[in-house]
C-alpha cells in the first residue's frame, strides 16, 4: 500500500513539486536563533507561500509543536498534493536536557549508555515536534586539530561503529511509526574526519582501502541498526566534492552498502560545488549534485530554483528525480507521517516529555561516567568529613556558558550546572569553597593571576579549572595547536608554585597536549563538556560518590606536532625498538608513546589481569578461538573496569597497524573480586581490504593483547590456519 501510494503521488506530481520534495529550508516558522542572511526565506510568511506551492518537502532547525502544527497545517491543508513536511533538527546531544558531548560520551565506552541517552534526546525532541535528528556523526576523527572531533566517538573504527549503532538505535527507537521516534542521519559521508591537518571543510586525499577500512564501518554499522538517511560530508575526497561524487554516493553507498534511504546535502554544500572550482554556475552545481545522488537540498535552494528546468532541457533525466523523491516519500511513510502528518506534535507531549527530573537524572549518571581520570596521585577522592579548604581557580569553575559544549543551542544555559554549584551542593559546608577565576579562557594576563595565586595559598587543595570555551570545538572551529591558551597554563604555573596539591579538571572537546604544571598535577581529570548535569557528575567524581571508569576514546599526544596521532598506527620500516632512536620513525624531541594512551582511564580501586588463556593456538579458517583472562579488584573500593583486546596480524599483503581494537567488556567488581572474561574470535575480525578492495584475512601469525588500556596488556600469539592447510 505505501509503494502504491508513493508511486501514485510520483505520478501526479509536476516536476517543481518534486524538486520541492527534495528542498530543505530553515524553519522559519519557529526560529531559534537570528535570521541567517544567508537564509533566503527569513520570514514565516513567505516561507507558508512555499509550502502552499509545494516548494519545499523539509524544514529544519526550529522547535516547539505552535510553529511546527501551522507549518503541517499549510503543507497538509493548503498544499496541491497535501504532502507532510518532514521537520529536522540539529540534536547532536540533547534539546533541553544536554548530555555530554558525543566524545565524552564515547569515553564510557559503554554503547548501551549512549543508546540510552540518544532515546531520551528522541523523546524530548520528538516532543518538540521534530522527525528527524542530523546525529549521529560517525566520522573516525585522528586529528584532534579537527574541531568536530567532539562530534563522534572518536579515533577508533571498532568503537565508533558500536556507538553508530547504539545511537542510532537510540534516537530511532524500536518502532519508527511511534512519535517519539526520531529518524537518525548518521553524517558525513564520508571521511569528513580525514580532512588534511585537521582543516575543517579541507581536502581529503586517501587510498580506497582505507577509505573502506577506517572511514566507513561506522557508517556500515549505522545503516545496518537501521539509519534512513545520511548526509554528503562539505569535503573532496581525491579531487573530487563528496557532494557530486557519484562514485561515493551512488555506486558506493547505494550500490555496494546497499543503503536504501535519501542522502542530504550538507548545508550548501551543493551550492559550494562552485567555491571547489568543481561546477560553473549554480545550475552545473544543481545538476550535479543530483546526478551524483544527492536526494534532498539542504538550504541552498538550488534544486527548487533549477531542477525543473534541468529536466526540461534533458540534462537531468526525470527517472534521476523521480528515484530521489521516492526515497524521500518512503521515509515519510516508513515514519508513518500520511498517516498522521501530526505524529509529533502534541502539546501534551511538548509539557511532559522535556527536561524532566528522569532525564537530567540520566544526563548525570551518563556525565560521570564520561569523566576520565588521566592521573591521580593518590589525592582523589577527597574526604568530604576532612572539611579542607578548597580554591576553585580557573576560567570554567564559576561559568555556565560553557558546560554544554557545541551544538547544544536549544539548551537553556540558565538551567545548567557549573562546577562551582554542583561543589556547592555536595559539600557539608560550602563555606569551605572559595572561587578565583585567574584569568579569561584566552588573552593577555591581568591582575587575576595574583588573586589566584592568593586562594591559592590560603587553601588546602587547587582545583584548576582550565580548557577550551566551547567555541574552541565543533564546525569551523579547528585549532592549529591544541594547548591550552598561554593565559590559562600562566594561570596554572602560578598556582601550582605554591606547592599546594592540584587537581585539574580539564573541559575540552578534543584531546590535549598537556604541559608542565598542568602534566604533573597531582590529579588530572578529562570533564569535556558534560552538559547540564556537569558540575554535579564533577563533584559525585572527585568526592567519590562514583568511581570513574572512563576510557579515552582518542589518544593525548605529548605535543600537537604529533598530530595525527591515533593508536593503531602502522610500524614503518624503522620502529623504535628497544629505545634505539637513531635513523628511526620519530620526531626529535618526542617520544612515539602517547601521553595518555587511547583506551586509558583509572579507577580509584585497582585491578589486575591475569591468566590470559587461549582455547588453542591455532585459529581455524571457519572455527573461533577462545580468550579468557581474569580480572581482579586488587583496591579497597567497588568499581569497574573496561577490558581491551587488540590483535595485530604480523606479515599480510597489506601492511597491518600495529594494534587493533576488536572487543571490549565492562567488568564491575567488589573489593577482591574476580571474574573470568570471554571474548571469542573469529576469521571475521581479522579480515581487512586488501589490493582491489577485496575483504580478507590471511593465514599467519598474529598477536594478542588483553589489557587495560592499548599500550601494554597481557600478550598471547596464535596462528590462523588457511581452509586447506592440513591443521584446518
Ligand atoms: O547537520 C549540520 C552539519 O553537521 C553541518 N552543517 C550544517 C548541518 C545542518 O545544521
Amino acid at each position: 500500500a505505501e509503494v502504491a501510494r508513493v508511486d501514485d503521488l510520483i505520478g501526479r506530481m509536476t516536476v517543481e513539486e518534486k524538486a520541492g520534495q527534495m528542498t530543505c529550508l530553515t524553519d522559519s516558522f519557529r526560529p531559534y536563533n537570528p535570521p541567517n542572511p544567508q537564509v533566503g526565506i527569513q520570514d514565516e510568511k513567505r516561507l507558508s507561500d512555499e509550502v502552499r506551492k509545494g516548494r519545499v518537502g523539509c524544514l529544519f532547525n526550529g522547535i516547539g509543536v505552535a510553529g511546527a502544527r501551522r507549518a503541517q497545517d499549510i503543507a497538509v491543508k493548503q498544499s496541491r498534493l497535501g504532502i507532510p513536511l518532514l521537520l529536522a533538527g540539529d540534536v547532536i546531544h540533547g534539546l533541553k536536557t544536554i548530555f555530554p558531548v558525543p566524545l565524552a560520551e564515547a569515553a564510557s565506552f559503554d554503547p548501551s549508555l549512549a543508546e540510552r541517552t540518544a532515546r531520551a534526546m528522541a523523546q524530548e525532541a520528538s516532543a518538540a515536534g521534530l522527525h528527524l535528528t542530523f546525529a549521529p556523526m560517525v566520522d573516525v576523527a585522528r586529528d584532534q586539530r579537527w574541531g568536530r572531533v567532539v562530534e563522534g566517538a572518536g579515533e577508533d573504527v571498532y568503537l565508533g561503529s558500536l556507538f553508530a549503532a547504539a545511537r542510532v538505535r537510540g534516537f530511532q527507537g524500536r518502532d519508527l511509526r511511534r512519535d517519539d521516534s526520531l529518524l537518525a542521519c548518521p553524517k558525513h559521508f564520508a571521511a569528513y574526519g580525514a580532512v588534511a591537518a585537521g582543516l575543517e571543510y579541507g581536502s581529503v586525499d586517501i587510498s580506497d582501502e582505507t577509505l573502506r577500512e577506517t572511514h566507513l564501518p561506522p557508517f556500515g554499522s549505522a545503516f545496518a541498526a537501521g539509519a534512513l538517511t545520511t548526509m554528503a560530508a562539505f569535503s573532496e575526497i581525491n579531487g573530487v566534492p563528496a557532494t557530486a561524487d557519484r562514485e561515493l554516493l551512488t555506486d558506493l553507498l547505494r550500490g555496494e552498502m546497499k543503503f536504501r534511504g535519501f542522502v542530504f546535502s550538507d548545508y550548501t554544500a551543493d551550492e559550494e560545488l562552485i567555491a571547489h572550482g568543481y561546477a560553473e554556475d549554480e545550475r552545473d552545481a544543481a545538476r550535479l549534485a543530483v546526478l551524483a545522488g544527492v536526494d534532498m537540498s539542504m538550504q541552498s535552494g538550488l534544486y527548487i530554483r533549477h531542477l525543473p528546468d534541468l529536466v526540461k532541457s534533458g540534462a537531468v533525466p526525470m527517472e534521476t528525480v523521480d528515484v530521489a523523491v521516492r526515497r524521500i516519500l518512503y521515509v515519510k511513510t516508513a515514519i508513518g507521517l500520511f498517516d498522521n502528518p501530526y505524529r509529533s506534535i502534541s502539546e501534551e507531549a511538548e509539557k511532559s516529555r522535556i527536561f524532566t527530573p528522569a532525564h537530567r537524572a540520566l544526563s548525570r549518571e551518563a556525565a560521570t561516567r564520561s569523566i576520565v581520570l588521566l592521573q591521580n596521585s593518590g589525592v582523589l577522592p577527597l574526604d568530604p568529613a576532612k572539611r579542607q579548604k578548597i580554591a576553585l581557580i580557573g576560567p570554567f569553575g564559576e561559568d555556565r556558558a560553557n558546560i554544554y559544549g557545541p551544538w547544544a543551542f536549544y539548551g537553556d544555559k540558565g538551567k545548567g550546572v557549573d562546577i562551582a554549584a554542583g561543589l556547592r551542593a555536595a559539600m557539608s559546608d560550602p563555606a569551605l569553597l572559595s572561587i578565583a577565576k585567574g584569568c579569561e579562557i584566552s588573552g593577555s594576563i591581568d591582575g587575576g593571576i595574583a588573586q589566584a595565586v592568593e586562594a591559592a595559598k590560603a587553601c588546602d587543595i587547587i582545583l584548576l579549572a582550565v580548557g577550551e570555551s566551547q567555541d574552541m570545538s565543533g564546525e569551523a572551529q579547528s585549532r592549529t595547536a591544541i594547548e591550552l591558551p598561554p593565559v590559562q597554563q600562566a594561570l596554572a604555573e602560578a598556582v601550582a608554585a605554591t606547592g599546594k596539591p592540584m587537581i585539574v579538571l580539564l573541559r575540552h572537546g578534543r584531546a590535549l597536549a598537556l604541559h608542565d604544571s598542568v602534566a604533573n598535577a597531582q590529579a588530572v581529570l578529562a570533564t569535556w563538556f558534560l552538559g547540564s548535569e556537569a558540575g554535579h557528575a564533577i563533584a559525585d567524581i572527585l568526592f567519590g560518590r562514583v568511581d570513574p571508569s572512563a576510557k579515552l576514546p582518542v589518544s593525548f599526544p605529548w605535543e600537537s606536532g604529533q598530530e595525527p596521532f591515533f593508536y593503531d598506527r602502522k610500524s614503518t620500516g624503522r620502529p623504535v625498538i628497544d629505545n634505539r632512536t637513531e635513523y628511526r620513525a620519530r620526531y626529535m624531541t618526542t617520544d612515539n608513546s602517547a601521553r595518555f594512551p587511547f583506551g586509558h582511564g583509572l579507577s580509584y580501586t585497582t585491578f589486575a589481569l591475569d591468566n590470559l588463556k587461549l582455547s588453542d593456538s591455532a585459529l581455524r579458517w571457519d572455527r573461533a578461538i577462545e580468550v579468557t583472562a581474569r580480572l581482579t579488584n586488587k583496591g579497597g573500593r567497588r568499581g569497574s573496569e573496561v577490558v581491551q583486546l587488540y590483535v595485530r596480524d604480523r606479515v599480510a599483503s597489506r601492511t597491518r597497524p600495529v594494534r587493533e581494537l576488536k572487543r571490549i567488556e565492562r567488568v564491575t567488581l567488589s573489593p577482591g573480586e574476580s571474574k573470568t572474561v570471554r571474548f571469542s574470535l573469529s576469521r571475521a575480525d581479522l579480515q581487512f581490504v586488501g589490493a582491489g578492495n577485496r575483504i580478507i584475512a590471511e593465514p599467519g601469525l598474529f598477536d594478542l593483547w588483553l589489557g587495560q588500556s592499548s599500550d601494554g596488556g597481557l600478550h598471547a600469539q596464535f596462528t590462523l590456519y588457511a581452509a586447506e592447510s592440513p591443521k584446518a
